[in-house]
């Protein structure tokens, strides 16, 4: 590794390490915790000595018009910004990022906000943000000489790694939930050739039980603890500065699961903004589900300072997480942001899953708590009207159509659940309907909806 341009800094205690020093498991060795990836180069380039960042967003737009696949990748244009490989012919990309930014018109109008837009990360290559990340750590583990890779999954991680691994001609290694990953996602690892080992347990015992084992035999471990995963996942904080024409949004909305995803892009807005690129960092608020809120017990219970695990349970299997592993430094950028942390419940999301799908993009259950979350936060006055939102979508509605048909069809949500909005859901509901082949039955089913 390129050890004069990036190093590994432990977010407890300070301890910095080189890259090829990380423990498999990537807990530091002194204190236990996460370490973060630093580039102690940048620190020194202060004043005329800093990059020339009109330089910079010129070339990372005019490689959207390169035909060479480094190029091609919305993460690896931006590679002036991640210095962590010796070579870059060690990069596995399946030309990941460049995911469009779409305005939500109709939602923007519902909510009375000017500028409402989705960054819909579910158009990456496997249907979700992950390949960001692991185009990042993969191609890591390819220049570290690894054969095996492996994760514990909710399901995108194991879709994305595989799919990486695969093109990288490594072999891979899932863990996954019993009977708690949508099958989207399964079928992709299968189709991928990963090893799939489905426990019978949480994502969270899946965790704790893959440390051990990375701990035991040279397997690269590829979850989010991963701290180079985090550098590609900061890579869409560029693009959405970019799309702005580098003047940040005001705020950004995540959902929150194992937080990474967060951390990744609050880092990436602070690196924006240390290297005099953009004048400010958005506010960064993370949205959990009710049943699996463990970083806003957190922050209510002690101010982020210690975490309140939960035994988690929410239909948005991909945030079914208990015991986050990065809760520290995702409280640290709602902190430094200013941003916010709730919970929306299961009746929230299916609505706004539905109402995201009725603007022609869809997105799977767990981005759709940004919606939700973003009604909580203009409701409370926390957003004003003139406001810029962007709404980080992380997975594409087909990686769970079983969610998507159980709502149309009616029989998602329980009595209990529904209370209070009945009517919203039975507006957005719309049910295949068998009939009769004629003309005059479809024609009906067509005024009947019209109504
Ligand atoms: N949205 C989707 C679609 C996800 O798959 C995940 C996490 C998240 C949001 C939350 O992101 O963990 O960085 O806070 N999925 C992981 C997985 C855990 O295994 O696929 P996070």
């Amino acid at each position: 590794m390129n050890d004069n341009l990036h190093q590994l800094r432990c977010i407890g205690c300070g301890a910095q390490i080189k890259g090829a020093e990380a423990r498999p498991d990537f807990r530091c060795a002194v204190c236990g915790e996460l370490f973060e990836v630093e580039f102690p180069g940048w620190s020194a380039r202060k004043g005329p000595d800093r990059p020339n960042a009109g330089a910079l967003k010129w070339l990372w737009r005019e490689r959207r018009c390169s035909a060479e696949g480094l190029d091609q990748s919305g993460v690896w244009r931006f590679r002036e910004l991640l210095p962590i490989l010796d070579n870059f012919g060690s990069v596995v990309t399946l030309r990941e990022g460049n995911t469009p930014l779409y305005r939500l018109t109709r939602a923007a109008r519902a909510l009375d906000i000017d500028q409402l837009y989705a960054k819909h990360q579910g158009m990456n290559p496997t249907g979700s943000f992950k390949d960001t990340g692991m185009t990042a750590a993969l191609s890591v583990a390819r220049e570290r000489g690894f054969e095996w890779v492996a994760c514990a999954s909710t399901g995108n991680t194991s879709a994305s790694m595989a799919a990486y691994a695969a093109r990288a001609g490594l072999r891979s290694l899932v863990l996954i939930p019993d009977g708690k990953i949508a099958w989207g996602k399964l079928s992709q690892a299968m189709d991928y050739g990963a090893v799939t080992c489905q426990l019978k347990t949480d994502f969270d015992g899946c965790l704790r039980l893959l440390t051990q084992i990375v701990n035991q035999a040279p397997i690269y471990l590829l979850n989010s603890v991963n701290p180079y995963r985090l550098e590609g996942q900061k890579t869409p904080a560029f693009e959405i500065a970019e799309a702005f024409d580098w003047n940040v949004p005001d705020h950004v909305i995540v959902p929150g699961g194992n937080l990474g995803n967060s951390s990744a892009l609050g880092k990436g807005f602070r690196e924006l903004h240390e290297l005099g690129l953009t004048a400010r960092m958005p506010r960064i608020s993370v949205i959990q589900a009710a049943g699996a809120n463990p970083l806003v017990r957190s922050l209510e219970k002690s101010g982020g300072t210690k975490l309140e695990p939960v035994e988690a349970h929410t239909r948005a299997t991909a945030i079914r997480i208990g015991n986050p592993a990065s809760w520290r430094k995702a409280a640290r950028v709602i902190e430094e942001t200013g941003g916010w942390c709730l919970d929306v419940t299961e009746a929230e999301i299916a609505v706004a899953k539905a109402e995201i799908g009725a603007e022609g993009l869809g997105c799977e259950p767990a981005s759709a708590v940004t919606l939700a979350g973003l009604k909580k936060l203009r409701a409370q006055g926390a957003i004003a009207a003139s406001e810029t939102v962007v709404l980080v979508l992380t997975g594409h509605t087909l990686k769970d159509a079983d969610y998507t048909i159980d709502f149309h069809r009616g029989t998602l949500l329980s009595d209990e659940e529904k209370a209070g909005v009945e009517q919203q859901i039975e507006a957005l509901r719309r049910d295949a309907v068998a009939m009769d082949p004629t003309a005059e039955t479809v024609l009906a089913a067509m005024e009947r909806s019209a109504r």
